[in-house]
């Protein structure tokens, strides 16, 4: 079988991550990389192992033997480099959040549904298997009907005001970056897992450094702990460290999402809670393995992890027996498995497993309703 030829654009935390996840396919085989400028490309390739690298995107897209390309860059480039992908007709796996705007997104997905190629957004937080089995429980009705939804994100990474990326710059990252770059991950999983659609928003902010210290020279995400108090300058902060978010459901439920940047302790911990008429469903990414399911009238369960328990459409996203756990990185090989299975099919089909440009579109446009509210300090529809 002919192996489907890859390209990866931007190679500094989540780039490699989607390399390694595609070596776990068969059918699949990265053959260049693009990065910022001709020597960081070379070298990364390098490091990686990959023959061809690029300095420029364009000339990526203009190698014929790539068939899909990945785009792992900041945000502000998603849209030009997607854009400039699929004119080029190439399939794209892009990373969240789609763009920096509604409009933009709204112009990819356009273009992505007039072009047939294959289209997805790296969600890969719905491809942990207890995700997908929660709302395998809740499409059987095993939830009943939701009572309410409780969500928080919470990370540490921006915690002292000398913590410093891209993210922080709205010109490369967006108005929003709490929300925007983790929200969007609960925003998707919630909406996902119930089947319900978010329909008003009631949003308040926090930014608990607004000044901060830029370092003097580039950092990739992550590794800013290794500078000195020397290497930096003070800047003003415009986003948001912190963010709650009062929800309301199309079906009269209710819920609530926190996401915060600056909560020491939390490395990168998703909490989701979602009661039901029936039963409650508690799951966290810190132990990834197990979903805490609540009862009133008998005892509780903790299910784990094995594709002899759960429901066999989550027992799919599950490549290693229970007790052999998997995690983040196995997300990513279990969404791509989906998205390269059209791939080799040669459409996008009607209705994709995997997160398209369509659900990229969706984070889009909450994560402007959000914004909205906050500064309006009021309730806004959806
Ligand atoms: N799905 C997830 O779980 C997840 C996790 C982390 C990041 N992300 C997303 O992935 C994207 C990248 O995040 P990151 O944490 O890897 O950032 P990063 O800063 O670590 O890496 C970005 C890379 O892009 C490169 N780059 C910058 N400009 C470029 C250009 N013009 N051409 C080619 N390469 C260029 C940089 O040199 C750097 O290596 C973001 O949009 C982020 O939201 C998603």
């Amino acid at each position: 079988m002919e192996k489907i030829k890859v390209g990866v654009a931007g190679l500094g935390f989540i780039g490699p991550a989607h390399i390694e996840a595609l070596r776990r396919l068969p059918d699949v085989e990265v053959v260049a990389i693009n990065e910022f400028g001709n020597e960081l490309a070379k070298a990364k390739a390098n490091s990686l192992g990959i023959s061809k690298s690029y300095g420029d995107f364009k000339d990526l897209l203009a190698d014929p033997e790539i068939n899909c390309v990945h785009i792992c860059t900041p945000n502000f480039l998603h849209y030009p480099m997607a854009k400039s992908a699929l004119q080029a007709g190439k399939n794209v796996v892009c990373e969240k959040p789609l763009a920096n705007t509604v409009k933009e997104a709204e112009e990819l997905v356009e273009l992505a549904d007039k072009s047939g190629l294959v289209h997805a957004v790296h969600f890969n937080i719905r491809y942990y298997p207890l995700v997908r089995h929660m709302r395998m429980m809740r499409e059987k009705g095993e939830l009943g009907r939701i009572h309410s939804i409780i969500g928080t994100y919470l990370q540490d990474w921006l915690f002292y005001e000398t913590d410093y990326n891209w993210r922080l710059e709205p010109d490369k990252s967006g108005e929003s970056r709490a929300i925007a770059d983790i929200g969007s991950h609960l925003m998707d999983l919630i909406e996902y897992i119930s089947g319900l659609e978010v329909t008003a928003v009631m949003a308040d902010f926090a930014t608990i450094h607004p000044k901060r210290k830029k370092p003097t020279k580039e950092i990739e995400t992550y590794s800013g702990k290794m500078l000195k108090p020397e290497d930096y300058e003070e800047v003003p902060i415009n986003t948001e460290d912190y963010a709650t978010v009062l929800l309301r459901f199309n079906d009269g439920s209710k819920g609530v999402v926190t996401v915060s940047q600056v909560s020491a302790g939390r490395k990168n911990r998703i909490n989701l809670e979602i009661s039901g008429a029936k039963q409650t469903v508690n799951w966290c990414s810190e132990s990834p393995n197990q979903v805490w399911i609540g009862n009133r009238d008998k005892a509780n369960e903790l299910l784990m992890r094995d594709p002899a328990l759960v429901h066999p459409e989550s027992a799919k996203l599950i490549s290693f027996p229970g007790g052999h756990n998997e995690g983040f990185p196995d997300t990513s090989k279990q969404l791509f498995k989906e998205v390269y299975k059209a791939i080799r099919e040669g459409k996008q089909p009607s209705q994709p497993s995997y997160p398209a440009f369509g659900d990229g579109l969706r984070e889009l446009i909450l994560c402007e309703k959000i914004i909205e509210s906050h500064r309006k300090e009021a309730w806004i529809q959806v």
